[in-house]
Parts: structure tokens; C-alpha cells; sequence
């Protein structure tokens, strides 16, 4: 089915940088749906000059940004806002087709950008220092809050509109100018964004776009690294590139906000209501297809009410329809690419090979096209499976018994990672106590939908650092300066 946007002008295949399209000179990326493999458009596939043109272009429009005034900024961020919520459906028309979530998801997390870019906007205003009681007399003593400077943006497949727009919208209502790069899968969904952030008012390269292939995004990427001129990096990804980012940054000790994996454990206690239990596990785990870093990839169940809980989800999970984003009926959608269904595939495998078993679901739906996964709930999962050591990403949920508060909490613990975790309880002293004994950035108590705009979003462990969103997310993008004023006696 062809792509109809109301707006053709959204669809946009060029780089943006110092306000200028420039189309591709050289080569170019394919952009597919991972529904069908078909063709949606053709972008650059930029490399390093494309990236260090962008940081020339962030770095001179630094000096001017900086120093308009925060309301101004937050204006403009404003309107970008409001734009993008015009234009909500070509949006979301974009994200699902890119990216391949339902169209109602895609509509959904276009809202959902918007709600961070509306709140930075407001934050943008409230970047406060501090006057502090000078020690000594005849002195005046200040905090004052500054941008960082370029802030290079490495964004994720898996959101293409949310994860810019909670990196860009706090960037630029600090003061910073930005040199993105877009996931490879789904760039044109950031183009649009850009396009409307331009319409906006958003003066030329304080934000500029550069898009790139897999292979070649290394290029991009080194220049961002080596170049003292860029300040900040930004990333949300795997775990493994994310350390890479940090070794390779230390030469020019920029500062790094690290979004990375995660091996979310969702608990369930034999006090539960479990009817709610499994609409939260519904919620977080099979949400965008179970393509998110925070959707649990572990399910500890108390062995009292073990079967029961799986009976209840195996039916809950059987009835998901799965299909393109083009069909409104469809709740899951395909997976981004065939490496993606192949890992989902290797976890079943293994985890059936060491002894789990296949309650729904367990395989491809190859009868729908190249990349789609049926929704699957595994029990007798283990600790020693590939599912319950490396992030899935995907539509499974591997469930495994439990005896004791205890014992499950050493085994929701036991993994480098640290970004989400949720359990189910309605002893209200049980629930601080294991609050506070997970190990993770982000706690969900009888919650299967986390995230929103005024909560900072991070983790801890090799989940990585930083917060995003949240009055916590505009630090990240400021330094503080001291100031002191003597002589003053
Ligand atoms: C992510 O998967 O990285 C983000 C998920 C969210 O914002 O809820």
C-alpha cells in the first residue's frame, strides 16, 4: 500500500545541516517496511564529511543560541510542539510504516514525543542557579547554569519520534545547538520532526540531521567522537555500543547521557490481584512488540499461583492480533528485521532445548510476511536460557517459579543491567521493601506503563547514567558555573 501523507512535505530525504537540504552527492540507504521489505524512500547514506559539515554548521550557531533568551527558546520549542501535534497522523503514519508498530501505537508515541517537547519548552525557562551565603565578607557567590555547548544525538530504531524528541527538546531549551543521527531503520520519521522544527522557528544549524547506513555510521559517529568542538554525546542503544561511546569519548572527556539495555524482571507475589498482574505484563511486555529496553524479558511468578497466572496470560497472549500497521485491527506488528526475528527465534530455541515449554506461540508467522513473530509465553524458564541473560527484544515472556521474597529478589538482581523493573503485590510493607532492593533505574509497582515526561527516565548498572525527561532531564544538558564577585566590602 502506497504511503499518502496530507502534508507530502514531511517526507524528506536529505540531510538538513546549517539550515540547508542537501540531498545525497553520493550514496544512498534504502529506508524499507519491515512489513513487506518494499521500498519506502531513498536517504543519504552520509559519512564524514556530512558529520563534521554538521558540527561546523552546531558550532557556529552555538554562539548566537546560547544566548537568546530562554523564554524565546521556549517558545519556539513550543511551537515545534504544536506542530508536531497538527500533523499527528502523517506522523504516526510515518512511525508505524518505518518502524512497523500498529498505526494507533505509532499515533500514540508521536503524543507521546510531543509531551516532551511541550515540557521542555516549559522547563527551558527554568534553568535556575543559586545565590549562595558567601563565607567571607564583601562577596557575592553564584551557581549559574550554562549550556554545554554541540550535543551529538544517537537515536534508536524503536522510537523513532519519542527518543529525538526527549534528546533535541532538552538540548535545545538548555541552549545547546545538535548534530543527530538517526537510526538507519527509521530515519524519515526524524527528518519529518526536523522539518517541522524548522517550521518552528529553529534557527539554521542549531539543529541539524545527518542520515547514515549501518556500515557507514561508524564514520559518522568517530568524527562526533574526535571532534573537541562537540560537548555532549547522547545515546540510546545497546549496551556493548554504549561502552564503546564512553572509551572513545574519554580523549575530550565529553559528557554522556548512556539510555542502554536492559533485563527487566516482572514479578508476581502470591498476594497479587493477578487479573491485573497480567493486563500490566500485557501492557509493558508486548507493547511495540516487545521492542523497548524497558519491557520485562523476565517473569518470576510465586509458585502458589504459578499455573493459574499462566493459564490467564497464555489466553490473554493467544488472542493478540497480529498484523501489518496498515490493518487497524492489528495489535502487534512485524519485528524491525530479520536479525531481530532471528534472535527472537535462537531465545525460543535455546530455551525449549534446555527444558522451557511453549504455552503460545514459539514461532515465525511466516504466512504474514518476512519479519513477524507470533506473541509467545514460555514457563519452566530458567536462569541458565539465553532468554534471561540477553535483552530479547520481542514479543516472549519466558515465566519462571519462584518460592520466596528472597530468592526472587537475588534472581531479579542478578544481571549487569539495571534500567527497569516491576512487580506485583498488595502488601503494602512487601512493596517498599522490595522497592527498594531492586537494583534498577525505574520501579513499577502494580504499573505496567512507566514512562511519562515529568518521570526521569534511566538506569543504573550497565543500563547506563543520565535521566530523561523529568526536571532532571535539562540538567543533563547544562554545566554549572561558579562565579565570585570580591571587593565588594
Ligand atoms: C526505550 O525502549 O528505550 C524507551 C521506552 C519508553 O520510553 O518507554
Amino acid at each position: 500500500m502506497p504511503l499518502t501523507l496530507s502534508q507530502p512535505g514531511l517526507l524528506r530525504s536529505a540531510n538538513f545541516i546549517a539550515g540547508e537540504w542537501r540531498a545525497a552527492t553520493g550514496r544512498t540507504l534504502d529506508v524499507t517496511d519491515p512489513a513487506t521489505g518494499g521500498l519506502i524512500a531513498r536517504v543519504p547514506d552520509s559519512g564524514a564529511d556530512e558529520a563534521r559539515a554538521a558540527v561546523d554548521a552546531a558550532h557556529v550557531a552555538f554562539a548566537d543560541w546560547r544566548k537568546v533568551p530562554a523564554k524565546q527558546r521556549a517558545q519556539i520549542i513550543k511551537r515545534w510542539n504544536d506542530l508536531v501535534m497538527t500533523h499527528q497522523d502523517d506522523l504516526g503514519k510515518l512511525v508505524s510504516r518505518e518502524q512497523g508498530k500498529p498505526l494507533a501505537e505509532g499515533k500514540g508515541e508521536i503524543a507521546y514525543a510531543a509531551s516532551y517537547i511541550e515540557w521542555f519548552a516549559e522547563e527551558a525557562t527554568r534553568a535556575n542557579g543559586d545565590l549562595i551565603p558567601a563565607p567571607v565578607p564583601g562577596r557575592r557567590m553564584f551557581a549559574l547554569k550554562e549550556p554545554v555547548g554541540v550535543v551529538a544525538a544517537i537515536t534508536p530504531w524503536n522510537f523513532p519520534a519519542a527518543m529525538i524528541a526527549r534528546k533535541i527538546a532538552p538540548a535545545l531549551a538548555a541552549g545547546c545547538t545538535v548534530v543527530c543521527k538517526p537510526a538507519e531503520d527509521t530515519p524519515l520519521t526524524s527528518l519529518a520532526l526536523v522539518a517541522l522544527a524548522e517550521q518552528a522557528g529553529v534557527p539554521p544549524g542549531v539543529l541539524n540531521i545527518v542520515t547514515a547506513s549501518r556500515e557507514r555510521t561508524p564514520e559518522v559517529v568517530d568524527v562526533w567522537l574526535d571532534d573537541p568542538r562537540v560537548r555532549k554525546i547522547t545515546f540510546t542503544g545497546s549496551t556493548p555500543v554504549g561502552k564503546h561511546l564512553a572509551r572513545r569519548s574519554a580523549d575530550t572527556l565529553k559528557k554522556l547521557s548512556l539510555e542502554l539495555g536492559g533485563n527487566a524482571p516482572f514479578i508476581v507475589f502470591e498476594d497479587a490481584d493477578l487479573d491485573a498482574a497480567v493486563e500490566g505484563l500485557m501492557a509493558a511486555k508486548f507493547r511495540n512488540g516487545g521492542q523497548t529496553c524497558v519491557c520485562p524479558n523476565r517473569v518470576f511468578v510465586h509458585t502458589s499461583v504459578h499455573d493459574l497466572f499462566a493459564e490467564k496470560l497464555g489466553t490473554r497472549v493467544a488472542r493478540l492480533k497480529v498484523g501489518p500497521a496498515t490493518d487497524p485491527a492489528s495489535q502487534i506488528g512485524p519485528m524491525i528485521n530479520a536479525r531481530a526475528v532471528e534472535k527472537i527465534e535462537r531465545h525460543v530455541r535455546d530455551a525449549v532445548e534446555r527444558g522451557a515449554r511453549v504455552v503460545t506461540g514459539g514461532k515465525r508467522l511466516a504466512a504474514l510476511g518476512p519479519n513477524y513473530f507470533a506473541p509467545t509465553v514460555l514457563v519452566n524458564a530458567d536462569a541458565t536460557m539465553a532468554c534471561a541473560c540477553e535483552e530479547t527484544f520481542g514479543p516472549v515472556a519466558p515465566i519462571t517459579r519462584f518460592d520466596s521474597e528472597d530468592d526472587v529478589i537475588t534472581q531479579a538482581n542478578d544481571t549487569p543491567f539495571g534500567l527497569a523493573a516491576y512487580f506485583y503485590s498488595q502488601d503494602v510493607r512487601r512493596i517498599w521493601r522490595v522497592a527498594d532492593a531492586l537494583e534498577s533505574g525505574i520501579v513499577g509497582i502494580n504499573e505496567g506503563a512507566l514512562a511519562a515526561e515529568a518521570a526521569p527516565f534511566g538506569g543504573v548498572k550497565e543500563s547506563g547514567y543520565g535521566r530523561e525527561g523529568s526536571v532532571h532531564g535539562l540538567d543533563d544538558y547544562l554545566h554549572t558555573k561558579y562565579v565570585c564577585q570580591g571587593g565588594l566590602d
